[in-house]
């Protein structure tokens, strides 16, 4: 049975509102840009065909009822009594109804169920898939008029208040507003975008999975972000016009380098140095040098590593795996690091030589196989229908 069927299926046995209208929100693959949206910079992800589906209707009762599916759990509470929970896919849900609620909008009772096939905890964004998928959902079922942009914002606003991560504004943006076989190129400062296609007939994007939860809430996602406003603020006593790191240049941070401690020029470089990759990674796509395009994921990673060290051991070992691997592009860990998924680029005929080679060498913390999955571009959030 396909998940919109067995979602129909359970809520007729959880609840007793009628016909529920579906939804489908999906997760993301980011190309290059990491922990880049967080300072002004530039980033290039895409949505794709791993999502969740929403199986929502309004109530009588003045209430909302949640159930995750997937964690076979449930949620329900008043609809005058909004405030973070103990259940933390919950907050994600409540976030985004908190949200319309501080925005003047009278939120009716629903139910809804949800489930669906992204990993949790893999950095392909799960989070942003339900909250984007449920303020989508709300904003169609009750015609509140707000636009993709502002979904977005709600979404991030709903993250920082109800779940205590700081995160930028990448994911939430790509789920809503990704369309098939497109990548975006996206300004987190100006919000403005460029959906561009990418020639795949030859290539394919997978994604492995180390089975390490990344937990970004575990507070090094917010240091991260911490300490490069510590560096902006550093930076502007010699130049008041630097808003974040997207303007500054390498050349300013290196004349300041003796004002800044050794972690936080490495973090603040790396920021630099990885717009200036996703330049070059852009161009190189565009023209379709998948090599030029491989060897910035590469970098990416050292720096990832390195310099903003968010990486980890399963990480590093699954992207020499990778770099050792016939037939393979460009690797690196993708999303928030500390655990989750390393991107591939592979040749699509060498897809069998990787899996191989991945599964041959690599298991997770567990003793498992990795989950390997292959990722293809499709639609952001939609309405299925009823
Ligand atoms: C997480 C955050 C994003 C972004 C990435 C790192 O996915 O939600 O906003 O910062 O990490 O690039």
């Amino acid at each position: 049975m396909i998940m919109i069927d067995i979602l129909k299926n359970e809520f007729s046995q959880w609840f007793d509102s009628k016909s529920p209208v579906v939804f489908k929100s999906p997760g993301r693959i980011n190309l290059i840009g990491e922990h880049t949206d967080y300072n002004g910079g530039f980033v290039l992800p895409a949505s794709i065909d791993k999502a969740i589906y929403f199986a929502i209707a309004f109530n009588d009762d003045n209430v909302f009822r949640f159930v995750s599916y997937d964690l076979n759990d449930e949620y329900v509470t008043p609809i005058d009594k909004i405030e973070p929970c103990d259940k933390q896919w919950a907050n994600y849900l409540l976030g985004i109804i908190a949200q319309f609620i501080g925005d003047g909008k009278k939120v009716k009772g629903f139910d809804c169920i949800f489930g669906g096939d992204i990993p949790i905890g893999a950095g392909m964004s799960s989070s942003a898939a339900l909250d984007c998928g449920l303020a989508f959902a709300l904003n169609d079922m009750q015609s509140f008029g707000y636009s993709k942009p502002d979904l977005a914002k709600f979404a991030q606003k709903a993250e920082h208040e109800y779940v205590g991560i700081m995160s930028g504004i990448m994911d939430q943006f790509v789920v809503l507003h990704g369309k098939k076989d497109k990548v975006i190129k996206l300004d987190t400062r100006s919000l403005e975008y460029e959906l561009f296609s990418v020639d795949l007939s030859n290539h394919i994007f997978i994604l492995v999975n180390t089975g390490v939860k990344h937990s970004l809430a575990s507070s090094e996602y917010n240091k991260r972000r911490y300490e490069c406003e510590k560096g902006v603020e550093i930076l502007q006593k010699y130049n008041q016009n630097i808003k974040s790191l997207r303007d500054v240049n390498l050349n300013f941070i290196q004349q300041h380098k003796m004002d800044l401690s050794n972690v936080i020029y490495n973090r603040c470089s790396y920021v630099i140095e990885e717009n200036m990759r996703l330049e070059r990674a852009y161009d190189a796509l565009i023209n379709g040098d998948f090599t030029e395009f491989g060897n910035q994921m590469y970098g990416s990673h050292e720096g990832l590593k390195e310099k903003y060290e968010v990486s980890c051991d399963e990480l590093d070992l699954l992207v020499d795996i990778a770099k050792n691997t016939k037939g393979v592009i460009g690797a690196r860990m993708m999303g928030g690091g500390f655990g989750g998924c390393t991107i591939n680029l592979v040749e699509k005929n060498a897809v069998s030589i990787f899996k191989n080679s991945i599964l041959a060498q690599y298991k997770t913390p567990e003793g498992e196989e990795p989950q390997i999955i292959e990722a293809a571009i499709e639609n952001g959030t939609q309405k299925i229908g009823t």
